[in-house]
């Protein structure tokens, strides 16, 4: 079999939750709808979240109710046991919970101290199984926090295996600020999959830095092969100030592709689904290797499948 990188897209949430221009439910759905026909495996359609926290995920619940039929699995982030009944409700069956590494920035993003986060992560996924939903534990600010500087990776260690007591179907480890560096990836990554194996772990990169796409090298040399990623480079975190965009789709199946890994990606429905979105933000959103790709897609999409 070949090895395959497998990736959920993140536009729709990552990408929107902290652009200034707000998206219509009709906008968000359209850009689903093209970056689902894109071969893409799993995409993240927005945020149970306070509209009052983040405006721009306001209507997720229409957005569910209305989703494309296809193989996509479609996912969503709850920051809470509302916004876990709510996305329940609203019948989506793969869900991102957020657990920080440090005690200031749960705070800001969710409200909660550190002890009551994972007091809620472990209530939320205990009842996952009954409820047949998968759980995406997101450890986020996993190497730096913008609010507490550096976090040891002895502590990120400990809480890993804190969550993965409670059996999420993932452990993302996000690096939310895109303060990592390849080799603090390799280290960390390296130790998770050696106590949880590779299939358990997936990874979620900012390129504030511009180190996203080493950083993806160096998780997948340690055998990860699961990673979100953000058509156009999109992304931010409205709680966590100098976050930039996550990885772009475009540069992540490149390097995929170049590596031999396979991602069932096709290039040019990606870029139109590109094209799409900057027109609805009246932006030029790309990732490095977007106008590259824009000129020689033809050359290697037949051998992205
Ligand atoms: N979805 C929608 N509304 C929610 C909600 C949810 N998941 N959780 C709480 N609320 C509502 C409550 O019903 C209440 O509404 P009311 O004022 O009309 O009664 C209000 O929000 C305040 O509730 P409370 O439990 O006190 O929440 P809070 O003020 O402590 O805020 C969050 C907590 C989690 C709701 C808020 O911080 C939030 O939405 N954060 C978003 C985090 C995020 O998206 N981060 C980026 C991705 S990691
Ligand atoms: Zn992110």
């Amino acid at each position: 079999m070949t090895d395959r990188i497998v990736i959920k897209e993140v536009a729709p949430r990552d990408g929107l939750q902290a652009q200034s221009q707000h998206l219509t439910v009709e906008q968000r759905l359209e850009l689903i709808s093209l970056l689902s026909t894109s071969g893409i495996s799993e995409c993240e359609i927005g945020s149970f979240v306070s509209p009052a926290a983040v405006p721009q995920m306001a209507g997720t619940d229409i957005i569910a109710s209305k989703l494309p039929d296809s193989d996509v699995v479609y996912s969503a982030l709850v920051p809470n046991s509302k916004g876990y009944e709510l996305a329940l409700r609203a019948g989506i069956k793969q869900l991102a919970i957020v657990v920080s590494a440090t005690e200031k920035m749960n705070k800001q993003n969710i409200n909660m101290s550190l002890s009551e986060t994972f007091a809620m992560a472990e209530d939320l996924m205990s009842r996952a199984k009954n409820d047949g939903v998968d759980i995406h534990a997101y450890l986020a600010v996993a190497f730096e926090c913008p609010y507490e500087g550096r976090v040891e990776m002895a502590t990120v260690l400990r809480q890993a295996e804190s969550l993965m007591r409670c059996n999420p179907a993932r452990l993302v480890v996000a690096d939310t600020i895109g303060a990592a560096n390849p080799k603090a990836v390799k280290d960390l990554m390296d130790a998770l999959v050696q106590d949880f194996g590779a299939s358990k772990l997936g990874c979620h990169f900012h390129d504030t830095r511009a180190m996203a796409i080493a950083n993806t090298f160096a998780a997948i040399e340690s055998g990860v092969r699961y990673f979100d990623s953000s058509a156009g480079g999109l992304g931010g975190c409205p709680f966590a100030p100098g976050a930039k965009g996550n990885v772009a789709t475009e540069d992540l199946i490149l390097l995929a592709h170049s590596m031999g890994l396979e991602t069932g990606i096709r290039v040019d429905v990606l870029l139109e689904a590109i094209d799409a979105m900057n027109q609805m933000l009246s932006a030029d959103n790309g990732g490095r290797a977007h106008y590259w790709l824009k000129n020689n897609w033809q050359k290697i999409a037949g051998t992205l499948q």
